[in-house]
């Protein structure tokens, strides 16, 4: 139960995070941030903390330690803009807060709400949004003179490529990197467009010498992040950025499959994943490198959002039932093991209880090893909410969502329930919650393992043979160390 009211809760509520250097001109200065929703906030964090360790703050996991609070915020879906105005009227209200604190709002909702945050709420002293992080310590100079300070420009060329990300709260072993920002697809149900802005790709060495770097540190995963990865495109050629890279036939770009290989190349033990595939745009030739590389993981979140034709054309994803049950058959062509996860928002204007049918019956086809799954949430000015009347009641939204949980739970428990007696080259990336004797890790396929420590340590690969399962965990035993 805990499990499915996560999926109706959002998928990371906000997180303290804390720094590990500081040595410019505000040594002495605290800084507090919290990151809400997706990885790439949590990731765009690390380019702040980056931006304003070189300024000398140093941070903390205290709140009431800070001389600034950041919260870095989401807008996807309403109740995320609700978590975070609630930690804001809780900040103002803190008796224990440090005297003189400054607050500010990072990351979508900053975007979307501007100049309102300060004028209309009086609870934050600085708005920046996603391409403004470079701007950051002069907007903290700004609030520290007692002005208010606002950066919402969105950019089209903004990648913080040249900026090394500051690990937080680090394993030491895996690691977020961003390949692109921004999305050109105009989901109509989808904010993000209008608070990440237009898409772009990070230049393709940046990439490379982050990922070369990590792995020289210890690292051994690396997760490449983007709205829509399999729309990267890179060229060393400006003459060729300039014109439209999108239209630019494969063999004159570096796209998201050469991107993929030149990260396998890099080692052997450093495994490498990726965030978020869109149906319209993967090709055959990411799931070649899946199969072809070992160190690639055979896992790919491919959201279908609903399993109705109708639906997904009102949603303008530009695919149809058919073409992403095609795309399915193919990963599971060209790679049987390959594990596929999803997301699904159930209650979209206008959707019909068969047309909502036919996303459970998605879902029984498919059986996903693993579904992120919301209730339609309307968020202003994206497309939906100009064009189309939310009319679905919220209890049939939450009726269509509670059966579509109900069933993934089941689906989740069958699956896991299979996977006893299979052996699995497992990751080691920190210690069990439950048993501090226990070592946990994912395999390839994205799946939690747990197995007793015996003589293993972080950063380990090891084979593991599964004994025991519940819906959402495998339980194990060590069978050998893998060395590379
Ligand atoms: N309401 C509900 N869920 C949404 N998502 C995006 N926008 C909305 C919305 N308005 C979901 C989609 C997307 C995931 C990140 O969040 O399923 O893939
Ligand atoms: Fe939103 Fe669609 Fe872009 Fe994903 S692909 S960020 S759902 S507009």
């Amino acid at each position: 139960m805990g499990e499915q009211k996560d999926m109706l809760e959002e998928s990371r509520q906000g997180e303290a995070l804390e720094l590990d250097r500081g040595n410019g001109t505000k040594t002495g200065k605290k800084l507090y941030i919290e990151s809400y929703g997706c990885q790439m906030n949590f990731s765009d964090s690390e380019i702040v903390a980056s931006v304003l360790g070189n300024e000398g703050y140093t941070t903390t996991t205290n709140m009431n330690d800070a001389d600034l609070i950041f919260l870095n915020t989401c807008s996807i879906r309403d109740k995320a803009e609700e978590t975070v105005r609630k930690k804001l009227k809780a900040i103002k209200h803190d008796p224990n807060k440090k005297e003189n604190v400054k607050v500010g709002v990072l990351g979508c909702m900053a975007e979307r709400l501007k100049g309102k945050l300060l004028e209309e709420e009086k609870l934050v002293d600085l708005v920046a949004g996603p391409d403004s992080y470079r701007k950051l310590p002069e907007l903290v100079d700004d609030i520290e003179d007692g002005q208010k300070a606002v950066n919402v420009l969105l950019s089209r060329e903004e990648t913080y490529d040249d900026i090394q990300p500051v690990r937080i709260n680090s394993n030491g072993i895996t690691a977020f990197v961003s390949i692109m920002r921004g999305c050109d697809n105009m989901c109509t149900f989808c904010v993000v467009p209008f608070t990440r802005g237009r898409e772009r790709s990070r230049n393709a060495k940046s990439i490379i010498d982050e990922c070369k770097d990590l792995h020289k540190k210890g690292y051994k995963e690396v997760t490449l992040l983007g709205q829509n990865v399999d729309s990267y495109r890179w060229s060393d050629d400006p003459g060729l950025r300039g014109r439209n890279l999108k239209e630019a036939p494969r063999k004159e770009v570096i796209d998201f499959a050469k991107l993929l290989v030149m990260v396998a190349e890099i080692a052997p033990d450093l495994r490498v994943r990726f965030s978020t595939s869109h149906p319209k745009d993967i090709i055959d030739e990411v799931m070649f490198a899946i199969r072809d590389y070992k160190n690639i993981c055979n896992y790919i979140h491919l959201p279908a959002q609903s399993g109705n034709t109708r639906i997904l054309k009102k949603m303008n994803r530009t695919y149809t039932r058919d073409w992403y049950d095609e795309k399915v058959a193919r990963i599971k062509e060209v790679i049987p093991e390959c594990a596929i996860s999803t997301d699904i928002i159930t209650g979209f204007c206008s959707e019909t209880d068969p047309e909502h049918q036919d996303t459970v019956n998605l879902m029984k086809k498919v059986r996903y090893e693993l579904a992120y799954m919301f209730f339609y949430s309307e968020r202003p000015g994206t497309l939906a909410q100009k064009k189309f009347e939310d009319d679905v009641p919220e209890v049939t939204k939450k009726a269509r969502l509670k059966e579509i949980i109900d069933i993934q739970t089941q689906i989740n428990k069958e699956l896991n329930e299979a996977e006893i007696g299979e052996t699995y080259e497992v990751l080691v990336e920190g210690v069990s919650k439950r048993d501090k004797n226990d070592l946990r890790g994912r395999n390839s396929q994205n799946k939690v393992i747990i197995f007793p420590q015996e003589s293993f340590k972080l950063g380990d690969f090891v084979k593991v043979k599964v004994e025991k399962s519940t819906s959402a965990t495998l339980i194990g035993k060590a069978v050998e160390k893998v060395t590379y």
